[in-house]
């Protein structure tokens, strides 16, 4: 049963010297014939479901004008909503003004994610990115004014020559912004980005271990929940979206390459906006065995804090969860833990957890 959409806006203003997203410049005419062709994937895949998780990301959603915006939500409001549904939609600190914020949230708009990355100048300019720690400050101000009260902030860290005591002053500010979310994110040099193009490198692994450990320590003192691997909410505040892929349950993906889960399928949009336009929107898909769904279910599963719940998996794979072989020996190993009701990573192992998360990569299962 599919309770989860994504749709991608892949356009954004300005391009990040660290990103690898589906994205390209901003064109209005682009723009206009994407959502035209948008409104067409969303008639002809989605199949009436009632909704629970909706989640506008990109590139950046909310560089469209407000003309666009109208179309956009026109495609949304296709998509039939639960009463206690949640609805992010993925914001640009630079973008957000009175009008903005209060389309979005007159439009049933209930979650904001911004991309904030740094506080620092200098990290801003590197990064390539536009705002400035006001900026931050004031439009978070305008968000929470118009009634937002679920606000997701995305940090980086582990940027070049980042010292351990400037991520320090970051986390400070980050945390007098009062957001009930906060997402981190380590710095990945990725292939096709300026960063990697100029030779950046990012800090020593002794370094981002550090780092990761202070982001762990502050957050937690400040009352939020550690609970999954890069992500830290206060009670009640987990994305309920991105919950939705560590549980490996269904969702579809609209637009340009978005991925999906459909059944036993999941897909991948093509990122060529010439074949998206044409309407040769999937660029791949494959079948998932059930060898290949539970594969699937552990190496997403355990990024959560607080592992798998062995009785939803009784329920989903009509099994005991330590009938598997590789989840006992991890367990003899001291790799996972488990309580009465669930199973997860050994909190000491957490910074290493993909390394634990690989073992599961190509095992048996059935
Ligand atoms: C889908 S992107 C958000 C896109 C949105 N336009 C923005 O910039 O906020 C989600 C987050 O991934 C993180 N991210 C993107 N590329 C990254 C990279 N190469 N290394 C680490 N984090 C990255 C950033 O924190 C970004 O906000
Ligand atoms: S990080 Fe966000 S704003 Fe920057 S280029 Fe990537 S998608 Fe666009």
């Amino acid at each position: 049963m599919i309770k989860s959409v994504y749709i991608h806006i892949p356009f954004c203003k300005n391009i990040c010297s660290y990103c690898d997203f589906c994205k390209q410049f901003f064109d209005d005419k682009k723009v206009d014939k994407y959502l035209s062709e948008l409104s067409k994937e969303v008639e002809l895949k989605y199949k009436n479901e009632i909704i629970d998780t909706l989640y506008i990301g990109g590139g950046t959603p909310s560089s469209l004008n407000m003309l666009q915006l109208e179309d956009l939500f026109k495609i949304i409001k296709k998509i039939k909503l639960n009463k206690n549904y949640e609805f992010t939609f993925e914001c640009n600190i630079e973008d957000i003004t009175i009008e903005k914020a209060k389309f979005l949230y007159n439009n049933g708009v209930n979650r904001i994610s911004l991309g904030v990355q740094t506080f620092k100048p200098k990290y801003i300019k590197l990064l390539n990115r536009k705002h400035t720690k006001k900026e931050v400050f004031d439009n978070i101000k305008i968000l929470k004014e118009v009634g937002f009260t679920n606000i997701n902030v995305d940090l980086m860290y582990a940027l070049p020559n980042e010292t351990l005591k400037e991520l320090d002053e970051d986390i400070d500010i980050l945390l007098q912004l009062k957001v009930n979310h906060i997402s981190t994110y380590s710095l990945i040099l990725e292939d096709n980005t300026i960063f990697k193009i100029k030779g950046f490198s990012s800090v020593s692994e002794e370094l981002d271990a550090k780092m990761y450990e202070l982001i762990c320590k502050k957050l937690t003192n400040e009352g939020y929940i550690h609970y999954e691997i890069s992500n830290f909410a206060k009670k009640n505040c987990e994305s309920r979206h991105n919950l939705t892929y560590w549980n490996n349950n269904r969702y579809y993906g609209f637009g340009l390459g978005a991925s999906g889960y459909i059944d036993n399928i999941r897909y991948t949009n093509t990122r060529s906006l010439n074949e998206y336009l044409k309407g040769n929107y999937v660029y791949e898909k494959e079948m998932l065995t059930n060898n290949e769904i539970l594969e699937n279910e552990f190496i997403l599963g355990f990024r959560k804090i607080a592992g798998i719940s062995k009785q939803s998996f009784k329920i989903k794979y009509k099994t005991d969860i330590k009938n598997i072989e590789l989840i006992n020996k991890l367990l003899e190993k001291n790799y996972l833990q488990e309580n009465e009701a669930y199973i997860f990573i050994n909190p000491k192992y957490i910074y290493v957890s993909n390394t634990i998360l690989e073992e599961f990569i190509g095992g048996v299962y059935e």
